[in-house]
């Protein structure tokens, strides 16, 4: 008899959001220095495609305030991608002084939490990303795009996954490679997870979505399998569990890319990543935040690959 785990690829792309997304939600500001000793560790255990800040206002994350810095102090590697959240011109502007050669964009599948988020409408958003992506893509850049409370919303509940999926078109149309559709509370179940990513792929290639889970309910990696299961090959995952958005109440951590990586080398799937050194890259996270971090792994240790 067949099983989802008959349908899983070979190898995974992990789109790490450590930095961005974990520190983004600290309660105090983690300084520069230390958040490039986490961005160098995440590299050094191989990480391919790292997400390092956000060029929003400091006036509203202000734990990120110093994102010209943390980008242009980070040294550039063959074969790594930096990216960064960018809301705007202005942002679009900093990143391009910093050598920025990716940004991701953002937007909510619900209104109230786009308002709080970005304090705008979702209309309202679009029209920024319809002038914005269009410039970063004649600036060289690669745009992604981040469609958010894919699962529920922290002001509305339910959302409906088909005006995710039109944001998810409109987003693509507009020049982003790829969409990351995110459960910013952590609310989703494998059964919805299955529902919300048949209806992404009956319009949408797998290879331009990524699934960016929070793990506020410990379903992420439960989910994440469903979505392998259906050809998604990118996942979004932060060193330790680091992670939330201050503007999604309740929400905690990312799935935590030690978990992730645990699973998946154990399947036979592979990242790039050496979890040794990703191990050791929670540790840093642990220190660089002073206080403990939810990741499972992070926190019970690396069994040997070898027994
Ligand atoms: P606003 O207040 O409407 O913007 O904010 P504004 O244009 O009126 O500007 C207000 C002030 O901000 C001005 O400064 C601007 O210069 C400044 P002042 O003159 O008052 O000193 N400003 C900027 N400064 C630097 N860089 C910029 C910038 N833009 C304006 N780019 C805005 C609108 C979008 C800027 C604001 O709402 C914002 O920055 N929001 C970001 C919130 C955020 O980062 N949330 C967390 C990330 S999203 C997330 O976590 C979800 C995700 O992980 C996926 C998932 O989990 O589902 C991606
Ligand atoms: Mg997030």
């Amino acid at each position: 008899m067949g099983s989802i785990l008959d349908q899983l690829p070979d190898s995974v792309s992990i789109y790490e959001v450590g930095p961005r997304d974990g520190l983004q939600n600290e309660a105090s500001t983690v300084g520069t220095v230390r958040k490039l000793r986490l961005i160098e560790a995440l590299i050094e255990a191989g990480c391919k495609r790292v997400e390092i800040t956000s060029f929003v206002s400091p006036h509203w994350i202000p734990q990120l305030a110093d994102a010209d810095n943390v980008a242009s102090m980070t040294q550039a590697r063959d074969g790594v991608t930096l990216s960064a959240l960018c809301p705007n011109a202005k942002g679009l502007a900093r990143a391009q002084a910093a050598g920025m050669h990716e940004i991701a964009v953002f937007l909510s599948a619900s209104e109230t939490h786009n308002r709080r988020n970005i304090n705008k409408s979702v209309d309202e958003a679009v029209a920024v990303f319809r002038e914005l992506i269009p410039e970063a893509r004649a600036l060289g850049m690669r745009v992604r795009g981040y469609v958010s409370t894919v699962w529920g919303c922290p002001y509305e509940g339910d959302v409906d996954p088909r005006r995710a999926l039109e944001l998810a078109k409109t987003l693509l149309s507009l020049g982003c490679y790829e969409i990351s559709l995110g459960d910013t509370l952590g609310v989703g179940t494998p059964r919805q997870t299955e529902e919300i990513l048949q209806l992404m792929l009956s319009e949408l290639p797998a290879n331009q979505l990524a699934m960016h889970m929070h793990d506020t309910r410990g379903q992420a990696l439960a989910n994440v399998l469903v979505g392998l299961s259906l050809g998604i090959r990118t996942i979004d995952a932060a060193i330790a569990g680091l992670g939330g958005c201050p503007y999604a109440p309740g929400a905690s951590g990312n799935l935590a890319t030690e978990d992730l990586v645990y699973m998946l080398h154990h399947m036979g799937i592979a990242t790039g990543i050496d979890p040794e050194k990703l191990w050791d890259a929670g540790r840093v996270a642990e220190a660089i935040v002073r206080h403990e971090l939810p990741g499972r792994v992070h926190r019970a240790g690396l069994r040997s690959l070898k027994g």
